[in-house]
């Protein structure tokens, strides 16, 4: 079964097939290191709510253009002891790359042949080719980075409308599809910018993984030239003019409708999803540490700045859960009215699920899922807390205490496959009312409490970025018994993530590229400086290795 759906797919061009002439070039080539200085995204907000001089952009060189199909670096470089996975992820890898008249512009969601219903999974995702693009710049291959990050702000560019009603400016496609017609010979491009998705929903999250990626690539590359065209300032200020508009809210964090970043679906994450705020958050750094300060772009740092400090305030008290606060909200009193209030959002204790009693450990704490007036959606998402990280939202002892809440429920988070999505899965009645019966939603599939290989990256960057390596070599292995194998599911079900999903695709990208990028960064830490933002600078955090597994 396996080898019939490996040899469905064709590749492009596999490592054996190419000329001797391109495997001695990659060999001779030593690996150009690109020296990750200190550079333009630790502008501080503290250091910038008196000034906005930006740092010295002390970028370091690119590491030079190589072909797209010359050997992956990491996979040389490895030669004496390769895991063959590695080989096999980056043949897959460039086997999804999509082409738009002649240039790669992207990878498409999933390869899968085999499987009866494309839907849109044969498109270029912009928050799918994340990875992919961390995978890329990782191995000195910025081009097809580049060229996605300039197409996908000409499609910014579009006017968008669902039915009458024309969509905010800024709006980034959720997805887009290159059309090759070969009589004509010519290439024309889809895009989905939510009315065409099901559900008709705006990707929220595509803006912000894209300002994530034009830092990672101006990092990696020491390119500065991309990110200070007129085209990619407008491009970032267009994203932040739609989050950062004045109405009618009271927090600081940004309300949106359910299924609009990677829980695409309805599953009770309307209102202020962590994830959504986690990116947010760090977008807004990015967005920081890229922007001019000229006559456009100061108003914008300015109210940047503004934000970060109210939503990090509100984020780190109202969101942040632990024994001490699970045990004071247990306690709340309700209906509590003026500005002394302490149950400031009227949490009902009675709203809180028993299973939080049980799951929360004395040592350790995470960001909910969610918090609006008296609603506190005590689920755990592992992509917010990832997020919130990586982007130092998290403040350096939550982010020990996220790390230790995962290794206490390595069973229920991790199990046998890294990782769920979200922990618990609602069900029954619940699931009736909250998701609306979706079938493919049921407990522990898909976005229900599904375990998805991809997270696998954002895992071990969080745990590179709090000296917990171990804990991230733990997951890949556990990645390694079974990924290739089952074929690079897109995601796995059962409380202990062990079959394939019901309806997940093989030959996923994302998860391909997860596990390429997880282990590059465990090979190679200082990758981690592209996805990764320093505590501001007042804060001087110290993150001291924990005694947690030594394995
Ligand atoms: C599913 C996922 C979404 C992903 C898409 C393409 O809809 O929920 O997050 O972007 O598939 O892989």
């Amino acid at each position: 079964m396996e080898s019939l759906e490996l040899r469905a797919v064709e590749p492009h061009c596999s490592i054996s097939e190419m000329g001797d002439f391109d495997l001695t070039r990659a060999l001779d080539k030593p690996r150009l290191k690109i020296e990750r200085k200190r550079s333009f995204d630790e502008r501080s907000m503290s250091e910038l709510s008196t000034g906005y001089g930006r740092h010295d952009l002390d970028m370091a060189h690119s590491p030079g253009s190589r072909s797209i199909m010359d050997t992956p670096l990491s996979y040389v470089r490895n030669s004496f002891e390769p895991h063959p996975m590695v080989a096999e992820a980056w043949e897959a890898l460039r086997r999804s790359m999509v082409f738009f008249r002649g240039q790669p512009v992207g990878t498409i969601a999933a390869y899968d042949h085999a499987s009866e219903e494309v839907l849109n999974y044969d498109q270029v995702f912009v928050r799918d080719f994340v990875p992919s693009a961390l995978a890329f710049l990782m191995n000195g291959e910025p081009d097809i980075v580049k060229n996605f990050l300039l197409k996908t702000l000409q499609l910014q560019g579009w006017e968008k409308r669902v039915d009458r009603f024309k969509l905010g400016e800024g709006v980034m496609p959720a997805s887009f599809k290159v059309l090759h017609d070969p009589v004509r010979k010519t290439d024309t491009i889809v895009a989905d910018f939510g009315e065409s998705a099901i559900g008709r929903v705006a990707p929220v999250d595509s803006g912000f993984w894209w300002i994530i990626l034009l830092r990672a690539y101006t990092k990696s590359t020491g390119d500065l030239t991309l990110s200070e065209t007129p085209e990619c300032q407008k491009g970032i200020r267009l994203i932040l003019s739609l989050c950062l508009s004045e109405g009618f809210d009271t927090f600081p964090t940004l309300l949106c409708a359910d299924g609009c970043s990677m829980v695409d679906r309805r599953m009770g994450v309307y209102g202020y999803p962590i994830e959504i705020q986690a990116l947010f958050f760090m977008a807004l750094r990015c967005a920081l540490a890229m922007l001019k300060p000229d006559e456009e772009g100061r108003e914008f740092i300015e109210r940047i700045v503004k934000r970060l400090h109210a939503l990090s305030f509100h984020m780190r008290n109202y969101f942040w859960l632990d024994f001490q606060q699970l045990n004071d909200i247990y306690r709340y009193k309700t209906e509590e009215y003026s500005h002394t209030a302490v149950n400031k959002f009227n949490v009902m204790p009675d709203s809180i699920p028993d299973w939080v009693f049980d799951f929360m450990p004395l040592r350790g704490g995470y960001f909910v899922g969610n918090v609006s007036p008296a609603r506190m959606d005590f689920r755990w998402f592992s992509l917010g807390n990832c997020v919130a990280i990586l982007s130092s939202l998290a403040t350096p002892d939550q982010s020990m205490a996220i790390m230790d809440l995962l290794e206490h429920r390595w069973e229920e988070l991790v199990g046998e496959m890294p990782l769920k999505i979200c922990y618990p899965c609602i069900e029954n009645h619940e699931w009736r009312i909250v998701t609306g019966c979706d079938p493919k939603n049921t407990r522990w599939s898909y976005h229900n409490g599904g375990s998805w290989p991809v997270l696998l990256w954002m895992l071990t960057a969080a745990c590179i970025k709090t000296g917990r390596p171990q804990i991230a070599r733990r997951a890949i292995d556990l990645i390694e018994s079974r990924l290739h194998r089952d074929c690079w599911p897109e995601y796995y079900d059962g409380k202990q993530g062990r079959y394939i999903g019901k309806q997940a695709r093989k030959f996923q990208t994302w998860s391909i590229a997860g596990y390429l990028v997880a282990k590059m960064m465990l090979e190679d830490p200082s990758h981690l400086g592209m996805i990764s933002l320093e505590e501001d600078k007042q804060m001087k955090p110290v993150i001291k290795r924990s005694a947690s597994w030594t394995c």
